[in-house]
């Protein structure tokens, strides 16, 4: 039995994540703001009313979880919010850096004592969170919070080595979540196939990775 927790299950790509781990040998727990009639309808244990920027749903969520033995979180849940240069907006950077960056972090922290050893912690961050690859500058905010999720991911990576704990920073591809349809993009079903796969075979001998979910390491 493997046990997975899921932030920002839902929509979108968390929704799928717990669709295709749903099995009798995974036991799920799906954490969420606020449930849908899809997730509803998965049958897996739903943690809702947990909003993940606040200490409060945080200590909620842990209270309730002491003894869940985790075995790979999923810290999914995000926030994109357009701007560009000279319209940023201070309120909306710290809006995404919250949730993108942040909450991961603290979510990691308040339940490393239920991670097992040789676990592992998958990080969504987004290609747009490269420096390396970034060519068109905007999504400020966005872009900001992810390349801060991955110098948080890298530093637990490095923390949490001792103890047999694997890190990966993962980019799903241009998605078509909420109902977008952009031509070329990946479906979730598709997009979610392939980051199981890599968190399958993710190890020690490549955590702290930021990898592409065509297989391919990106540059930070
Ligand atoms: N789709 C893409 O093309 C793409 C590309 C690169 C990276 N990503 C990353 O992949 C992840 C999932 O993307 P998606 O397309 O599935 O996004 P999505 O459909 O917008 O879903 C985002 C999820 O995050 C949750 N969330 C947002 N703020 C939250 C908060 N404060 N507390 C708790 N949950 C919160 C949302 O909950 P509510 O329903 O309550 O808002 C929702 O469940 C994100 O981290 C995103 O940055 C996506």
């Amino acid at each position: 039995m493997t046990n997975y927790l899921i932030t920002g299950s839902n929509r979108g790509l968390g929704l799928e994540f717990c669709r295709q781990l749903n099995s009798e040998r995974n036991k799920i727990v799906a954490i969420c703001r606020s449930t849908s009639s899809e997730l509803a309808d998965l049958g897996v244990q739903v943690e809702s009313g947990i909003d993940l920027t606040t200490y409060e749903s945080i200590y909620k969520l842990r209270n309730k979880l002491s003894d869940f033995k985790i075995d790979i979180m999923i810290h999914n849940a995000g926030l994109l919010e357009r701007d560009s240069f000279p319209n940023i907006n201070k309120e909306s950077v710290l809006r995404q850096f919250n949730i993108n960056a942040i909450s991961p972090l603290i979510l990691t922290k308040v339940f490393l004592k239920n991670l097992s050893n040789t676990g592992k912690i998958i990080l969504i961050s987004s290609r747009m969170g490269s420096i390396a690859d970034n060519s068109h500058s905007d999504f400020y905010g966005y872009r900001m919070s992810k390349s801060a999720l991955c110098m948080a991911g890298k530093s637990l990576s490095i923390d949490l080595r001792a103890r047999g704990i694997a890190v990966a920073l993962l980019h799903p591809g241009m998605v078509n979540t909420q109902n977008r349809s952009i031509p070329k993009a990946l479906t979730p079903e598709l997009s979610v196939r392939e980051l199981i796969k890599k968190i399958n075979l993710l190890n020690l001998e490549d955590t702290g990775k930021f990898w592409h979910v065509n297989g391919e390491i990106i540059s930070w």
